[in-house]
């Protein structure tokens, strides 16, 4: 049997949300480098993941696959061992039907997994890749009949011996619908749950319909999906969008990484990690989210309270600890208030830290932020039978957020 290759939700970078299709192995290898030098390797960003367009558009006389000789005249082999070099992972994309999901391969078969699951496996596995995309890109399609698919290509990769984790992208299946198909984790790491992210706290496109969402719709999409979420198996309502095209604001970003980790989704930066800025690169290193994103009792956050734009999420922690996201969808500052009862803790004195401003206390009772627009404030709540109770009047925790 092969090793678990995603026993927590993997971290890393991939090329999508910022290039597109404009990759090439330098931009590549300098963004493995700045993984690296800007302390994200060192806060857990592991994988270096390369989406759509790598790929020629037909196979070699062997029939394998083979990286566009313009953008990777070295190859994807010498590509995975540069990233290895650095201490990171290597991780490729790949598409199942006819065509990749860019136009600019569109209806080119010779490229498909489908039929060549073996093969391609083994070719990936030569090359080092340690985590593969695999991406359904059709609008055809019920959730059995990719079940299928997925699930003889996820079966080929484990058969090569080499620890690999397998992201897939149902997307025909799941076209921001309610869930109804719960069975991806069987043979997947990591499944995606909703159509793209955009990056914007909110594209206004409605659950039913097939548009790109933003962080809000992303979140309503996946919150009935809560149990599905399990030691090696994790709904992904996609890559990040912190600090991407720096299209969202401080606030957001924060609140964006937050409500991520407090599902323990996987952490995919989609940032130019070569161009970032120190507030961004603050946001992603924060050691306590990510803290709570990686926790090892990986449960994804309840929605234990949702008063129009005033939400209280909740995630058990395995130290006993629970994570409380306290998030203002809406315009303006607001205050949000839970209680210990409410988040799942007992009674008696806990401690606090609020992940962002650094602000620490007790509290024998309630929780409350005076939260930003578009804000979270996101606390670690801790039982503690020894510390001393707070002086009265002081039960009400505060930290300001924004
Ligand atoms: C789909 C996926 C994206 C990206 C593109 C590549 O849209 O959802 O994440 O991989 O395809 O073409």
């Amino acid at each position: 049997t092969v090793e678990e290759p995603a026993p927590l939700p993997p971290l890393g970078w991939n090329s999508w949300n910022t290039f597109y299709c404009n990759i090439d192995e330098q931009m590549v290898r300098q963004t493995a480098d700045a993984m690296v030098s800007s302390g994200m390797a060192a806060a857990g960003y592991q994988y270096v993941v390369v989406d759509d367009c790598w790929m020629q558009d037909t196979r070699d006389a062997s029939g394998n696959l083979r990286a566009r000789t313009d953008r990777f005249p070295s190859g994807m082999k010498a590509l995975g061992d540069y990233i290895h070099g650095k201490g990171l992972k290597f991780g490729i994309y790949h598409a199942p039907r006819e065509k990749t999901c860019n136009q600019y391969f569109a209806n080119l078969p010779g490229t498909s997994s489908y039929g060549r699951e073996t093969q391609d496996a083994n070719l990936f596995a030569s090359w080092g890749v340690d985590y593969v995309k695999h991406d359904w890109c059709d609008p055809r399609g019920s959730a059995s009949e990719q079940a299928t698919v997925f699930r003889r290509f996820g079966d080929a990769l484990k058969a090569t011996g080499r620890p690999i984790v397998y992201s897939i992208n149902p997307n025909s299946a799941h076209s921001n619908t309610a869930p109804t198909y719960s069975g991806w984790g069987a043979f997947s790491d990591m499944w995606r749950t909703s159509e793209d992210l955009s990056a914007s706290w909110s594209t206004g496109c409605s659950p039913s319909a097939d548009c790109f969402v933003g962080i809000t719709e992303a979140l309503d999409i996946v919150e009935p999906m809560r149990e599905w979420t399990r030691p090696g198996q994790y709904n992904d309502p996609d890559m990040l969008m912190v600090g991407v095209r720096n299209a969202l604001t401080a606030t957001e970003n924060r609140a964006h990484l937050s409500m991520w980790a407090m599902l323990s989704a996987p952490l995919i930066a989609g940032n130019d990690l070569r161009n970032m800025s120190a507030d961004v690169r603050t946001v992603l290193t924060n050691r306590d989210v990510l803290a709570i994103d990686q926790d090892p009792l990986v449960r994804q956050a309840d929605r234990v309270r949702d008063d129009g734009d005033a939400e209280v999420w909740a995630k058990p922690l395995a130290d006993g600890s629970v994570a409380v996201a306290l998030l203002n969808r809406g315009s303006g500052t607001r205050q949000i208030s839970t209680t210990l009862g409410q988040v799942g803790l007992g009674s008696g004195t806990h401690q606090y830290r609020e992940v962002w401003t650094g602000a620490t206390g007790t509290t024998t009772g309630q929780i409350t932020a005076q939260v930003a627009q578009h804000g979270v404030a996101l606390f670690r709540v801790t039982p503690s039978g020894t510390t001393p109770p707070p002086p009265t009047g002081s039960t009400l925790v505060s930290a300001s957020s924004g």
